[in-house]
């Protein structure tokens, strides 16, 4: 019989409220939520959990793990340790590599390093060209879903064409998700040439265009990065004319904003940029609109970020939680917002059929925060390897304590259990 472990007396976060419940493992898999289980499983290891919050494993959709070609920044072993170090136990990796995962060679074999790698559960992108419409296609079943690049970003993936925009959207099974990078490529180019870093008309424009691509053509869409208000209130009044659109927004254009920007420097350069104070104002106040956070974890080393052309990005997979366990203090959230917003929403949208919830038949996939630890984010004990993060300096209140991914403990008081290569592909229902 399966090893059983007992969790006993967490405060367990359903989408119903936060109750005081006992979680019964079996093997990989939840077996039993309840208020008192000792009777119903007297041969279970007891652990307990007593003073934790129990969230279900966060699920990040968008980060960036930089293997192939950006190990000296990332790679599977190390973004996946960040990963767990963050509450997160599944990711879902971009394509924007050296070389793109663009075809069914480089998917392949990126999977394989991913399957040898990684430390909690995976899944990776299929990206778009303007060439691969045809073999883009054939890997929807493999592909956590398809990435397009409308307006260019790290690396060279960009299909800023109609021609090709259009055969994708025609092309891609209509079961699966196009997720679209959204900044209008001209007004990009337009603003830099000024020497601006792309306002906000950008990320407008490129957002309405989509949606009107993914409703003439009845395609599921997903956009990334959201970090205006006019792109969420466009969101959401096309899902009220019932299209398929799901939302992501990060932390950092949640909990930074153009005055860290100026304090940061190239530190806070990112796409789309932080914005103003109140353009961050705005996203919160319009975050019933949202359906998930996602980190965008795009770490570039010190070195490259402080050179003569710093790249974009930011490292988001160990800071996401402190910041959304601070916002829930703050009464700005509460913690089903959260399960929500890191699991529950990430799952039932891409169809991960046995995540995103804790209950009975779902995989054990749990983080227990330590809700009243008090601490400032720095740049020391990171796990990702670029080594720094845009918060650093930051007070938060709330931390992951223990990592359990499908039953097993992976993650405990600060250091990785997990070994490389048990992180494991997720599938597709
Ligand atoms: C990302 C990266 O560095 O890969 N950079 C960023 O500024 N967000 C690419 C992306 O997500 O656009
Ligand atoms: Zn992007
Ligand atoms: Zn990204
Ligand atoms: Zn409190």
């Amino acid at each position: 019989m399966a090893k059983q472990i007992l969790l006993r007396g967490g405060r367990v976060v359903t989408p119903q409220g936060v109750q005081r419940l006992d979680i019964l493992i079996r093997g990989e898999q939840i077996a039993a939520v309840q208020p008192d289980l000792m009777a119903e499983a007297p041969l279970a290891e007891v652990r307990d959990v007593d003073g934790f919050v129990v969230l279900p494993g966060l699920i990040d959709v968008h980060v960036h793990l930089r293997e192939p070609g950006g190990e000296h920044k990332e790679d599977f072993t190390t973004g996946t340790c960040a990963a767990l170090a963050g509450g997160v136990t599944t990711v879902f990796a971009m394509p924007n590599t050296s070389p793109p995962i663009t075809d069914r060679a480089t998917f392949e074999e990126v999977a394989a390093r991913a399957a040898a790698k990684a430390v909690c559960d995976y899944g990776l992108y299929i990206g778009a060209t303007p060439h691969n419409a045809e073999e883009a296609a054939t890997l929807c079943r493999q592909a956590v879903g398809l990435k397009m690049y409308i307006g260019s970003s790290t690396g060279d993936l960009l299909v800023d064409r109609f021609g090709a925009q259009i055969e994708h959207f025609e092309r891609y099974p209509k079961d699966g998700i196009i997720a679209v990078h959204a900044e209008n490529e001209e007004a990009v180019q337009y603003y830099a040439a000024r020497g601006q870093h792309r306002p906000p008309i950008c990320a407008g424009l490129a957002t309405a265009y989509v949606l009107a691509l993914a409703e003439q053509t009845g395609h599921r869409l997903h956009v990334c990065h959201v970090s205006t208000a006019y792109e969420l209130t466009l969101i959401h009044e096309a899902r009220r004319r019932g299209l398929r659109v799901t939302c992501e927004v990060t932390p950092h254009h949640l909990f930074l904003t153009t005055e860290d920007w100026a304090r940061l420097g190239p530190l806070g350069k990112v796409n789309p940029p932080l914005r103003t104070p109140q353009e961050v104002e705005g996203l919160w106040s319009l975050r019933e609109a949202i359906d998930m956070i996602a980190t965008d974890h795009a770490p570039h080393t010190l070195a490259e970020k402080q050179g003569a052309s710093p790249p974009s990005g930011l490292p988001g997979l160990e800071t996401m939680l402190p910041l959304l366990l601070t916002a829930v203090h703050e009464g700005r959230l509460s913690l089903p917002d959260i399960a929500r917003w890191t699991a529950q929403r990430p799952a039932e949208t891409f169809g991960l059929a046995r995540k995103g919830r804790i209950a009975a038949g779902y995989d054990a996939d749990l983080t227990l925060v330590d809700l009243d630890a008090e601490w400032t984010i720095g740049n020391e004990g990171l796990y990702t390897r670029c080594g720094w993060t845009p918060f650093a300096g930051r007070a938060v209140r709330g931390r992951t304590a223990h990592v359990y991914l499908r039953g097993r403990l992976a993650f405990s008081e600060g250091r990785v259990l997990a070994e490389a290569g048990s992180g494991r592909a997720v599938m597709l229902e």
